[in-house]
């Protein structure tokens, strides 16, 4: 009798303290402006202010809590982008389909270094790297291969880490590996790529003429034999500004390599 009164004591005890420490740390979302704030504890949840009550919502599965009209989709965000879950943790466990390790994000290919999976709601959508640039797992966008652990050779310059490779049917451009790395390059003035002995030579060819000494319009050659990536065009942009020494740029102006 006097054992089980004890404790009911401490059940009751328990239960307000705990009840008193929800309530003191959870900011209320009707006293917000915004009528929508994150969750103390877990990162991939909300509270909102539905008709003057504070409702708790769920991320969609893999995304965490950004803020009113920021992240991806519903006031979320992919985890990697910020210090969202800096001392919270994750309510939610993932759910996989084939190829995504949650529902929403950007994951590794399970067979090639310069392909990767966006995932939206499960579906998977197959992206590639152009360029000569490798899918990085950590920042999960497309990267020198030298920033990529695990995937430094390019599938490029499997035949010759250090050869030429022809790019498409271009005549004056083509990937130079180095070292397994490949990089861009682009044939002097009045030279062209040479498919057999994988130089630069005097034209014609079998292949290419003489070139015009009237400059192509932006984008005009060759372009459908360069995969187009859906993400991170900017980032590309910027990295071929960044060639290395002795490589010849790609020409003013040009839009894409
Ligand atoms: C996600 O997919 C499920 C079924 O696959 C569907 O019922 C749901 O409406 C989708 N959600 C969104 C936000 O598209």
């Amino acid at each position: 009798m006097k054992r089980s009164a004890v404790y009911l004591v401490v059940v009751t005890l328990f239960g307000y303290s705990s009840c008193q420490h929800a309530k003191s740390s959870q900011e209320d979302p009707c006293q917000t402006k915004a009528r929508v704030v994150g969750d103390e504890t877990y990162c991939d949840r909300y509270w909102e202010c539905v008709n003057g009550q504070p409702e708790l919502y769920d991320c969609p599965n893999g995304l965490v809590f950004a803020g009113k009209n920021r992240g991806v989709t519903e006031g979320c965000d992919y985890p990697w982008r910020s210090n969202y879950c800096d001392g919270k943790q994750r309510a939610n466990p993932p759910i996989g389909t084939e190829h995504c390790g949650w529902l929403y994000g950007i994951f590794g290919h399970e067979t090639s270094c310069t392909r990767y999976w966006t995932c939206w709601n499960g579906t998977a959508n197959e992206q590639l790297c152009i360029g000569g640039l490798l899918y990085n797992e950590r920042t999960h966008a497309c990267d020198w291969p030298e920033n990529v652990d695990g995937c430094q050779k390019h599938p490029l310059c499997n035949d010759d880490p250090n050869g030429n490779v022809p790019l498409g049917k271009s005549c004056n451009r083509y990937w130079q590996c180095q070292g397994g790395y490949p990089r861009l390059q682009r044939c002097p003035a009045m030279l062209v790529f040479d498919r057999h002995s994988l130089r630069c030579v005097v034209p014609p060819t079998e292949d290419c003429d003489v070139p015009s000494t009237i400059p192509p319009p932006p984008q005009e050659e060759e372009e459908e034999n360069i995969p187009k990536g859906r993400e991170n065009k900017g980032n590309q942009q910027q990295e071929f500004l960044n060639l290395p020494p002795g490589a010849i740029p790609a020409g003013k102006g040009r839009p894409r390599n």
